[in-house]
């Protein structure tokens, strides 16, 4: 619909989902890990300049937030410290302060939306403050590089991770697949060779910041067997890693399975993604583990882009709620 002459036009942007591909948790204790965006899913943020509402005491301007998805709508002045969006907005009007402008004098409704699953290990939360800081600060013509917006978005996922890693918002920020390691310098990469990857959602969500915490614990009872396991999931990656630069990712299968067999001593696969990963191996999957946080969520599947139809139904039939073929490129 043409926007008509004089409304102005809405300021939208968008991030994707995202998998990881190999490395969780022990990427929150400083091994490396791979991930990679998801396009199918997006979470998108339009801001809308408002007119300033009419009151007793004169025009009042006012931030709003809704998240049609949650079925809320609340001022921006309404929201705790803690609401991740919320956070997402001061942020980005904090960094537009301390450029020098001046404060933005418009009402301003920021509208987001998902087709992320929610608690499942693609990275919903950081998708939305993503694509909310983007569409933000285009509308600020505030400028911010891919590693600003990412350094932005951590702070959002400090309030629902607690001690994130920072993975999930240095892929979705910039939109790559990327090599990381916690406190370092991300290394966005392309595979030397494309591959297929089939997701299937378990339909549980779990909050990552609970998994995270449960091996925290663990950890700590036990720190010489989860170091151990750590430093396995590490080497495992660095294999990983070789292998999709140099254009080998059919010989990526093995690594898999290795790594869910590590997930599964670090206590955070459950029966669920178990049976999906079983089933994507008996239907011809190249490897197969669980994605994320785990305990729920997703699993991704390794295949040749021939096998994905195949693969897909068999998840579906051993009780994936959803299932996504992606390639990662
Ligand atoms: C979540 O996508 C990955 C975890 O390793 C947590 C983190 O890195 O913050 C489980």
């Amino acid at each position: 619909m043409a926007v008509p002459a004089g409304v102005p036009s809405p300021w939208q942007a968008s991030a994707s989902g995202k998998v990881i591909l190999f490395g969780e948790h022990a990427v929150v204790y400083g091994q490396p890990a791979l991930a990679v965006p998801v396009a199918q899913v997006q979470a998108t943020a339009t801001i809308t300049p408002q007119a300033a509402a009419s009151t007793p005491e004169g025009l009042e301007t006012a931030i709003w937030i809704e998240a049609s998805d949650l079925q809320r709508r609340y001022r921006l002045s309404d929201a705790g410290p803690n609401d991740p969006l919320a956070a997402a907005v001061r942020l980005t009007l904090a960094k537009y302060k301390s450029s020098g402008r001046t404060a933005p004098p418009a009402s301003l409704a920021v509208r987001v939306s998902s087709t992320i699953p929610i608690s499942s290990g693609m990275g919903s939360g950081a998708a939305v403050c993503t694509a909310t800081i983007r569409a933000l600060s285009s509308f600020l013509g505030l400028p911010l590089a891919d590693a600003e917006i990412s350094a932005l978005v951590y702070e959002t996922e400090k309030l629902l991770h607690g001690t994130p890693s920072g993975i999930d918002n240095t892929v979705i920020a910039f939109g790559r697949p990327v090599y990381f390691v916690r406190g370092q310098a991300p290394l966005p990469f392309q595979a030397g060779a494309p591959f297929t990857l089939v997701i299937g959602d378990t339909g549980i969500s779990k909050p990552t910041r609970l998994v995270v915490g449960d091996v925290r614990e663990a950890y700590q009872r036990d720190p010489a067997l989860y170091s151990a396991l750590f430093d396995a999931i590490g080497q495992v990656v660095r294999r990983a890693y070789a292998l999709i630069e140099s254009g080998k990712p059919e010989e990526l299968g093995p690594l898999m399975n290795e790594n869910h067999v590590l997930l599964q001593e670090i206590g955070v696969s459950c029966k669920e993604l178990d049976t999906l990963v079983t089933s994507a191996l008996q239907a011809g999957a190249l490897g197969a583990k669980l994605s994320g946080g785990g305990r729920g969520g997703n699993m991704i599947a390794l295949v040749l882009p021939s096998q994905a139809a195949h693969v897909a139904a068999a998840l579906q039939a051993s009780g994936a709620k959803r299932t996504i073929v992606t390639e990662v490129k």
